[in-house]
């Protein structure tokens, strides 16, 4: 079974935490509309989707891959980079803490899920202004005895290592190769997003699918090309919060149907 932990969209959104966008007015109900759309996206790609209330003191929380790591049968509970995206941690911790081994970071490390990238048992994780090197230590002591190999990834130039790369079929990952340092991976395939869409690296794979932003179609053609199967979703509203489709939801797998 393929679970979807997500969160509905704060009404205090529109004072997210931005760092390479410039604000633009969030119409809320416009991306209450698109997550619903979102949320019923994962329900088509097969996934049993779990749903954390909007929590209105925390404008970033609909961003919940931030939260939390997970790693076969547990979740790494991270401690956000941005200060005021920490207190989104303890209703995932509780959520989860029914459902999967829970495992703790504590500061000084900072890290956020959208800095880690899962190929195979290999986890890639973006040094980033959000994710500090005591935060790379700390994940990879809780990670490699559940036999993971954690690599760091310079990025530059956007917030998270998913925003410039992310995984669009099993070893084949979709980049904009500007904003990371590509030498850090190994045995992989790329994808080049189309150089007029340098923001279109983030696609979420579920399955043998790719939830994908519908702003992009010059790359989500490249995608289709090369004979992946993209589900657009219309994310324009979330994205004025620097989201993008794998920040909204945190994905893990089961044994059984
Ligand atoms: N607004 C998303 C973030 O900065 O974490």
């Amino acid at each position: 079974m393929r679970h979807a932990l997500v969160r509905g969209v704060s009404p205090a959104m529109n004072r997210c935490e931005l760092t390479h966008r410039v604000r633009e007015a969030i119409d809320i109900k416009r991306a209450e509309g698109q997550h619903r759309a979102y949320v019923a996206a994962l329900v088509d790609l097969g996934c049993r989707v779990h749903e954390i209330p909007a929590d209105p003191n925390l404008p970033d929380s609909v961003f919940v891959e931030d939260t939390a790591v997970v790693v076969g049968d547990a979740a790494v509970i991270t401690w956000p980079g941005a200060a005021s995206r920490r207190p989104e941690i303890e209703s995932v911790r509780a959520f989860l803490s029914d459902r999967l081994e829970v495992l703790r970071m504590e500061p000084p490390a900072t890290l956020d899920g959208g800095d880690v990238l899962r190929v195979g048992r290999m986890l890639y994780v973006g040094a980033s202004g959000r994710t500090n090197a005591e935060g790379i230590a700390q994940l990879r002591a809780l990670v490699t005895p559940r036999g993971y190999g954690v690599v760091p990834v310079v990025v530059t130039g956007c917030l998270h290592l998913k925003s410039a790369v992310t995984e669009v079929a099993d070893g084949v990952l979709l980049a904009n190769r500007n904003y990371l340092d590509v030498d850090a991976f190994v045995g992989v395939e790329w994808i080049d997003v189309d150089p007029r869409e340098p923001d279109a690296a983030n696609g979420l794979q579920v399955g043998d699918e790719v939830l994908f932003p519908t702003a992009y179609p010059r790359t989500a053609e490249r995608l289709r090309r090369l004979g992946t199967r993209v589900h657009a979703v219309d994310v324009s509203e979330l994205a004025k919060a620097e989201g993008a489709v794998t920040c909204c939801s945190l994905i893990w797998d089961t044994a059984g149907s």
